[in-house]
């Protein structure tokens, strides 16, 4: 491994196998940690056409992923787990890419999203590893590249720091704290409640950092009145039908402000 870090992120976000990522990531990481890199910008930034996870997964449109329903069956939890995996998966290549696109942001940045990208791979191989138990592997069933487009439709600061962790993985935080008041409800899904509960306090503080960049961007932007829904909506004009399940306490721990969660509770 050269000691250059931004071409030893595009190789670690372009590894086909989840074992090559992983394995890349964590030499990295460590050498980052210890202060051995050079952070000069690389001549192009490349611009992704698929995500590297399609080498192994089938790939399809969002509404002909297999539905999440009837927790209390075999299937029902696999076709969860394995949809959990998929943004596990997805969101250490946002985090990655988050530092590979941004080359000219301070350290703090790159400590903030490395450590985050470390934190989604522990996710995913929890989840994998309760998979396991089903003699399901990541990659079995069909996926969708949702997260993906939306990273490479946001190749400025605002709207990525906007959409990803503080619009898509604050959107986590609802449907999080949704499935694990469901599967309470559903007998024998308590190893999965316990890793919702530990995914789910790690993702306060992933939405968490997301506020801060954004705000960061957005200040750094002279005469550019950064209103976070229509930053969103001017990538996905559809975003932000009302929301019955908003998670107010951990949005307001991640940042958000009281008028824009009333606003969320369509009020
Ligand atoms: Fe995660
Ligand atoms: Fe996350």
């Amino acid at each position: 491994m050269s000691n250059h870090y931004f071409s030893n992120l595009r190789n670690t976000l372009i590894a086909n196998t989840p074992d090559k990522k992983i394995k890349l990531f964590k030499t990295l990481y460590q050498n980052f940690l210890e202060d051995k890199l050079i952070f000069t910008p690389t001549n192009e930034i490349e611009i992704f056409k698929r995500p590297a996870y399609s080498t192994f997964c089938n790939i399809v449109d969002q509404r002909e992923v297999p539905a999440r329903k009837n927790l209390a069956s075999k299937e029902g939890q696999i076709i969860l787990l394995h949809a959990i995996a998929h943004i596990e998966y997805s969101a250490i290549d946002l985090a990655l890419d988050a530092c590979y696109r941004f080359q000219d942001m301070p350290k703090k940045f790159y400590e903030d999203w490395m450590k985050v990208a470390d934190d989604e791979i522990r996710h995913f191989l929890m989840i994998t590893e309760l998979l396991d138990t089903f003699d399901v592997k990541y990659g079995d069933i069909d996926v969708h590249q949702v997260l993906f487009d939306a990273s490479m439709r946001t190749q400025d600061l605002i709207p990525r720091m906007a959409l990803i962790p503080r619009y898509m993985e604050a959107n986590g935080l609802d449907a999080n704290a949704m499935m694990i008041n469901k599967l309470k409800k559903t007998p024998n899904t308590q190893n999965i409640i316990d890793l919702l509960e530990i995914i789910l306090e790690e993702e306060v503080d992933h939405v968490q950092k997301g506020d801060i960049w954004y705000k960061y961007a957005c200040n750094q932007k002279e005469n550019f009145s950064c209103n976070y829904f229509n930053v969103v909506k001017s990538v996905y004009p559809n975003s932000f039908r009302t929301n019955k399940h908003v998670n107010v306490e951990a949005r307001k721990k991640a940042g958000f402000s009281d008028e824009e969660i009333k606003i969320l509770l369509g009020k």
